[in-house]
């Protein structure tokens, strides 16, 4: 058996100080918006390179609360990619917002930046980008997009600019300039999730925000605590999106490692890539590649592209037999979705997205894996192919 994740093999190796940072939460008597929430917001702010972190719920309501940072509202637009979580999206839909869609790059499989720019100048028909409130982008399965473009877009369109980093934490991008900053340094809000399964998770659900603005930090704090600064006091509308203490906790004793762990998904990135050449598995299948010089991969999924969508179900089967652990993200996009019918799209409006989801598998990574296992997985392709 070769999981697609697996969250005991590390907390066998913390246990003890995981153990004990949670017995001196409950024993403080102080479980919500204390000492460690505080902290680890100053801790995730310094690593991230920004003014305020804000911990919240889960991953999802941070991005709500963007985007009623954001004032999005009835009618409003809001921009993301077809080829996501649904959050990303239905965000914006919380709010009475409609998400708009730009398709994907087919290597990168991240928003395709020209296709964007050409919706904005409002050369396609459809969309009048005035009502363009907010773009969400994402970084996808921890690749950084180019920070450098999306900010230029943000200054250039004067539209404010989500990061959603649930799934790249400590990404980098290499400037022009040729400083290396972070996946969500250069939006006006970006967006994080401790999913457990995340590059940095908790053992439950959470959240953060984080921006260089001090105006939204106020707001974002505000609204995590149903719009108040003072109990009682209600000045806008918010909910109850707190990060609890026991989680920050955990989460600040994993902070101090994320770069090791991501050290070690780009590892095993790269042996899966040097098995699949080896194996000649370049003919049935397409892999992403680290980037050279910093961390502008770091591989929350290893997501490899099969060249023929029956390669994917050849080796789907294989897997099962097998024992060995994998995943679909996505099997559907986002404008193909159900809950978003109302939108409108129908199949054929985002070609790569819905190419993607015919053809792309997860296989397992997460640091704790070992390479003979990472070999195991690529022989079980090789057998399933008939390499
Ligand atoms: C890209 C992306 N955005 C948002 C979320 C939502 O995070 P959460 O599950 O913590 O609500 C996820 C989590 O799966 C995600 O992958």
């Amino acid at each position: 058996m070769i999981p697609l994740f697996d969250l005991t093999r590390q907390y066998l190796k913390l246990r003890g100080e995981i153990l004990n940072a949670i017995d001196k939460v409950i024993s403080s008597g102080r479980v919500i918006l204390g000492e460690n929430v505080r902290k680890f917001e100053e801790e995730l702010a310094e690593y991230l390179g920004v003014k305020c972190a804000v911990g919240v719920s889960n991953g999802t309501d941070a991005l709500i609360l963007a985007m009623k940072a954001l004032n999005i509202k009835y009618g409003d637009v809001v921009i993301t990619t077809p080829y996501t979580f649904i959050a990303s999206a239905s965000a914006a839909s919380w709010l009475g917002g409609f998400p708009a869609f730009v398709d994907v790059e087919e290597e990168s499989m991240n928003m395709n930046l020209d296709n964007l720019i050409t919706l904005l100048n409002g050369t396609e028909g459809g969309l009048n980008p005035e009502r363009v409130k907010a773009i969400v982008f994402v970084h996808l399965f921890g690749r950084s997009l180019d920070l450098d473009r999306i900010k230029e877009i943000r200054d250039r369109y004067n539209i404010p600019i989500v990061e959603d980093v649930a799934q790249a934490l400590g990404a980098e991008w290499k400037k022009r300039d040729g400083s290396v900053v972070k996946a969500g340094s250069v939006s006006d809000i970006a967006t994080f999730s401790f999913f457990p399964t995340k590059n940095l998770g908790t053992y439950g659900d959470g959240g953060a925000v984080a921006t260089n603005s001090d105006e939204l930090c106020e707001i974002l704090k505000m609204l995590r605590v149903h719009g108040s600064k003072k109990k009682y006091k209600h000045e806008l509308l918010g909910k109850n999106a707190r990060l609890d203490e026991i989680h920050a906790a955990v989460l600040r004793i994993k902070l101090k490692y994320i770069d090791q762990w991501n050290d070690r998904r780009i590892e095993i990135a790269k042996l899966y890539g040097k098995l699949f050449e080896e194996m000649d598995l370049v003919e049935f299948l397409d892999y992403p590649k680290p980037v050279e010089g910093f961390k502008g991969h770091v591989f929350h999924q290893f997501v490899v592209k099969f060249k023929k969508p029956e390669y994917r179900e050849k080796v789907i089967e294989k897997f099962k037999e097998r024992g060995i652990g994998f995943a679909i993200y996505y099997p559907k996009p986002l404008h193909l979705q159900p809950a978003f019918e109302y939108l409108g799209f129908s199949k054929g409006d985002f070609p790569v997205a819905e190419r993607l989801s015919k053809t792309t598998l997860a296989l397992p990574i997460f640091p704790e894996l070992r390479d003979d296992e990472v070999e195991i997985v690529a022989l079980t392709i090789k057998n399933a192919l008939e390499v």
